[in-house]
């Protein structure tokens, strides 16, 4: 008999394939049941492999008798009670690096779509209002000069500044840990938190979400910022306070705000849907043909690793000391 893996949803069929091969997978989509009732039918699973939108509690842990790793397919892991499987002995991975650069690319197509109101540019065009060349049409912000501060300079963070600089970006950033080497080569400033969100024409958080961060974005700190600013969110949505982003926004406090992820995801605010100035996107990040086969192969790597008895690679740092052995 193979090991059982338990999937929640598809993913590339190549890496599916793979799995089939090795393993007694279950999909839960599948099987037209819920996580909870599969986790206790198949006990004996050895691996699960969520996403972003499972929440991986207590409950389903403590189901799962032999369970050696829980292989998130998500860079993100706040879905997931770590410190609980951690203190279980499973280990719990994520997938870095491989969606850097699509998260990035995505943050700038935010960036740009809201700077040059390309959501109503579209709509304009399709509702078949275009006239004529106007000198006045649809006129936005030039990226160009304008200063974009970044809070989180891991390496979505980074990505992200490197490619706003190469657009005549000013970079200020701020994280918990300062970072003067970066700092040194690329020209960016670091600035404490309140300064940043005072004098940026566009913020962009690439922080984890944890409930340390909820609603750091809140109607204090959007009403904060200066007139005009635009804001960007790709990282979770429990950093800001929707409503209260809605509030700024009706008030024409904001220019307009870029976003990729929501507070209950996947419900939508319905104040936001109605503000042409706010562009959304449904949680792509990192959905590029090469950075989701690449998290699926790094899942079953990471797989491989703990059933072969090894530290996988991309154990998530709170664990990495926990795990040693
Ligand atoms: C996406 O939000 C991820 O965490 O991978
Ligand atoms: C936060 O993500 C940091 O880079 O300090």
């Amino acid at each position: 008999m193979n090991q059982k893996v338990i999937l929640t949803k598809k993913f590339g069929s190549n890496e599916i394939d793979i799995l089939k091969k090795k393993y007694d997978l279950i999909i839960v989509e599948e099987e037209g049941k819920t996580l909870k009732d599969i986790v206790k039918e198949h006990y004996n699973t050895v691996a699960l492999i969520p996403f972003l939108s499972d929440n991986v509690n207590k409950e389903i842990i403590d189901s799962l008798k032999n369970l050696r790793i829980i292989a998130n397919y998500a860079v993100g892991y706040n879905n997931i009670n770590f410190e609980y499987a951690g203190k279980a002995g499973i280990f719990v991975t994520n997938t870095p690096d491989i969606l850097t650069n699509a998260t990035a690319d995505l943050t700038m197509a935010l960036i740009l779509g809201v700077s040059r109101r390309i959501l109503e540019s579209d709509k304009y065009m399709r509702g078949g209002r275009f006239s004529g060349w106007g000198a006045n049409l649809l006129l936005g912000k030039e990226l160009n000069g304008l200063t974009i501060g970044i809070i989180g300079l891991g390496k979505i963070g980074l990505a992200t500044a490197i490619r706003a600089k190469a657009f005549g970006m000013k970079i200020i950033y701020n994280s918990r840990t300062r970072k003067k080497e970066i700092e040194k080569q690329y020209g960016f400033e670091y600035r404490d938190m309140d300064d940043l969100i005072k004098t940026s024409d566009i913020i962009s958080p690439h922080i984890p979400y944890s409930s340390s961060v909820h609603h750091m974005f809140s109607k204090d700190t959007f009403r904060k910022m200066k007139k005009d600013t635009i804001f960007i969110n790709v990282s979770r949505g429990g950093l800001m306070d929707e409503n209260a982003l809605a509030d700024v926004l009706e008030e024409n406090h904001l220019y307009g705000a870029g976003l990729d992820v929501f507070e209950n995801e996947p419900e939508v605010n319905e104040r936001l849907t109605k503000l042409e100035n706010v562009l959304m996107t449904p949680h792509t990040g990192s959905a590029t043909y090469n950075a989701r086969s690449g998290m699926g192969k790094m899942v079953i790597n990471n797989i491989e690793q703990a059933l072969s008895g090894d530290m996988p690679d991309n154990t998530i740092p709170e664990l990495k000391n926990m795990l040693k052995y």
